[in-house]
């Protein structure tokens, strides 16, 4: 994903995100450029294995964020 840079920090990515996992499944995957982690940190993701290069594009992560009844850690009442 990726924001328009004139408006870059000003809570564009946040609503993307935020829109997004509130229509999706209970698990969502992502590999991350490491410049971005902390963008998508702020956003309820987190790092899962090691840093790896993708040609022609950098360095990435794989992040993974919970949502939803059925999410890894989330309470299951019913
Ligand atoms: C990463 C990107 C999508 C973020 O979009 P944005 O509209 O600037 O994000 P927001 O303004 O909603 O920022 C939400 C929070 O993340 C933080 N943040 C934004 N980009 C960040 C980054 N690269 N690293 C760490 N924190 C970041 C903001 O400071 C804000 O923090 P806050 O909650 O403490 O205020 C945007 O910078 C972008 O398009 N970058 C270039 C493309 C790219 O790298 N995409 C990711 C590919 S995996």
């Amino acid at each position: 994903m990726a924001t328009d840079p004139p408006v870059r920090g000003a809570g564009v990515g946040r609503a993307l995100v935020e829109h997004g996992l509130a229509r999706l499944a209970d698990l969502v995957w992502c590999d991350a450029r490491t410049s971005a982690v902390g963008f998508y940190e702020r956003t309820g993701s987190r790092v899962v294995g090691e840093e790896f290069d993708k040609p022609g594009l950098g360095p990435h992560v794989g992040m993974l964020t919970g949502v939803g009844p059925r999410a890894p850690g989330a309470s299951r009442s019913s």
